[in-house]
């Protein structure tokens, strides 16, 4: 039976806005569905200064490491509760040879890291490395497996390497390198990128690859333990869904990938921090079309599986500028704005609200590579503003969707115009509302009512991440311009919440 609640949120516009009035209706209803934790997942590829230099100093550092891994990470990513940790690529993964990353450190071939910068990899970070720091997170790991230049046989090794008890030759070498039990790895991405760099293949082509590559995949433990997700199309190709749909079999596949990247043009990126209003509204533009690309492959997926078997996973997503300068261009080092807390705000509420089919996603990239959430400088680490977003949000893990009905009133630009607010709700186990609002408005402080009768909702705290300029950053010199703060613009009067939301801010509500 379908319990509603509807939870009336007006959206009292200001009087700039001519009077007009905003509402927001929430549906709280039983058959809603979680919205998992995977959501928050994050991804450190072999890329430019993300492992080395960046996670691992290597356990002779003078950096406070444990095994290798700068203790001030694990402490910040534990902090924002990582649910999952994607590996060793993007690009690179079809070009890993994992057995090159396990045994003695001194007989470890070398490589070239022919997408990223050319630099050579030493394979000194590897499969326990990457696994145990997992486990040390009380993160899933997520292996995304080379497919475009490996083969079957070293793709079913690696996984019995992983996950095989005892008494196979991938488990018995497991053991002679130190580690008696098995990690048992769930998530597995079967490639990546295949239409572009993990192999320039068609749709058609990587089907049956795909086919291939899962039909021979065994989880010794239990059958249904693991968890197969397809490389998936890159923002609007739904053919590429459509394809992996209507070809794979149900019993071989989880979930379809997807990858979007917010890039106002591919040739000139621009200046991750020396950006206009216009720069500003392209990027939100681009990073607001996730929620056509959710909607739109979502209803392919629907087509052939209307029982929602069948997961989305936005394995890679993020805002895309141009290197900081005087970096290695192969390296996608960039700084981290309250554009990108925009763009993490309200890419996060488009995932929630689609919790439905959108299972888990991965921000690109956890350390010193794209959208980060911490940069590092020598011993010294910073949190980015869009760290302050995922650590705000974990109020919403793994907790009910409270599904949201809407029409934002406009952020307007030169006579083009985007929705300016993003909102959305779940309730966790404790019984407590969270209500995250994203106002990407570069100029107008918007008002927003809500009605919380129904809900018996009496004390209130609130959080704010804001900022005087939308190009603001933390430093390594101020480390601390930008961080979350207690937040009381609001008045709670007889079940009604009015929330005033400056322009571009990120507010998390939340009853006690
Ligand atoms: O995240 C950087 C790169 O972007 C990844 O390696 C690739 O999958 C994507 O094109």
């Amino acid at each position: 039976m379908k319990v509603k609640i509807i939870i009336t949120l007006m959206l009292g516009l200001s009087l700039g806005l001519y009077g007009q009035e905003t509402k927001i209706t929430i549906l709280a209803s039983e058959d809603a569905p979680k919205i998992s934790r995977h959501i928050y997942g994050h991804f450190a590829e072999h890329l430019g200064r993300s492992i080395y230099d960046g996670l691992y100093v290597g356990d002779t550092s003078s950096i406070p490491n444990k095994d290798g891994v700068r203790t001030d990470i694990i402490k910040a990513l534990k902090e924002i509760k990582i649910p999952n940790l994607r590996w060793p690529g993007g690009c690179f993964a079809d070009t890993y040879q994992w057995k090159d990353g396990i045994g003695p450190l001194e007989e470890r071939p070398t490589m070239v890291n022919s997408w990223w910068g050319g630099v050579t990899e030493d394979n000194s970070f590897g499969t326990h490395n990457f696994l145990n720091l997992c486990e040390e997170l009380g993160a899933e790991p997520f292996i995304s497996a080379n497919v475009g230049s490996g083969t079957v046989e070293d793709f079913i090794d690696w996984l019995q390497y992983t996950n095989h008890p005892k008494g196979s030759p991938m488990a018995k070498l497991r053991k002679e390198n130190g580690r008696e039990e098995p990690w048992d790895v769930k998530f597995w991405g079967i490639g990546n990128e295949m239409w572009g760099c993990g192999g320039n293949m068609t749709a058609e082509y990587y089907a049956n690859i795909y086919k291939q590559y899962a039909t021979f995949m065994t989880s010794w433990e239990n059958e249904n333990d693991l968890y197969r997700i397809a490389a998936g199309a890159s923002g609007g190709d739904y053919h590429w869904t459509e394809v992996l749909m209507r070809e794979v079999p149900k019993s071989l596949i989880e979930a379809v990938g997807l990858h979007h990247y917010a890039v106002i043009d591919w040739e000139n990126k621009g200046s991750a921090t020396g950006y206009d209003e216009e720069i500003y509204f392209r990027s939100m533009e681009e990073a607001l079309k996730m929620e056509e690309f959710v909607t739109k492959h979502s209803q392919v997926m629907e087509k052939y599986d209307p029982d929602n078997e069948i997961d989305l996973v936005v394995d890679e997503w993020g805002g895309w500028y141009d290197v900081e300068e005087g970096t290695n261009p192969g390296f996608l080092y960039q700084q981290n704005t309250m554009r990108d807390a925009m763009i993490a705000g309200a890419t996060l509420n488009i995932f929630n609200n689609h919790s439905e089919r959108v299972k888990m996603a991965n921000i690109a990239q956890t350390v010193n590579v794209l959208q980060a959430v911490v940069l590092t400088e020598g011993e010294q680490m910073i949190l980015t503003p869009t760290y302050h977003v995922f650590k705000m949000y974990t109020v919403h893990h793994d907790a009910q969707l409270l599904p949201v009905d809407f029409d934002s009133p406009k952020y307007t630009f030169e006579g083009e115009s985007l929705p300016a607010i993003s909102v959305s709700a779940s309730k966790n186990e404790a019984g407590n509302t969270n209500i995250s609002l994203v106002n990407i408005d570069a100029s107008e402080e918007h008002i927003v009512e809500i009605d919380l009768e129904g809900l018996d909702i009496n004390d209130l705290e609130a959080n704010i991440l804001e900022s005087e300029k939308i190009q603001d950053h933390n430093t390594f010199e101020n480390p601390n311009k930008i961080k979350i703060k207690e937040f009381e613009d609001f008045k709670l009067k007889n079940g009604k919440l009015e929330v005033s939301l400056p322009p571009f801010s990120v507010v998390v509500i939340s009853s006690k």
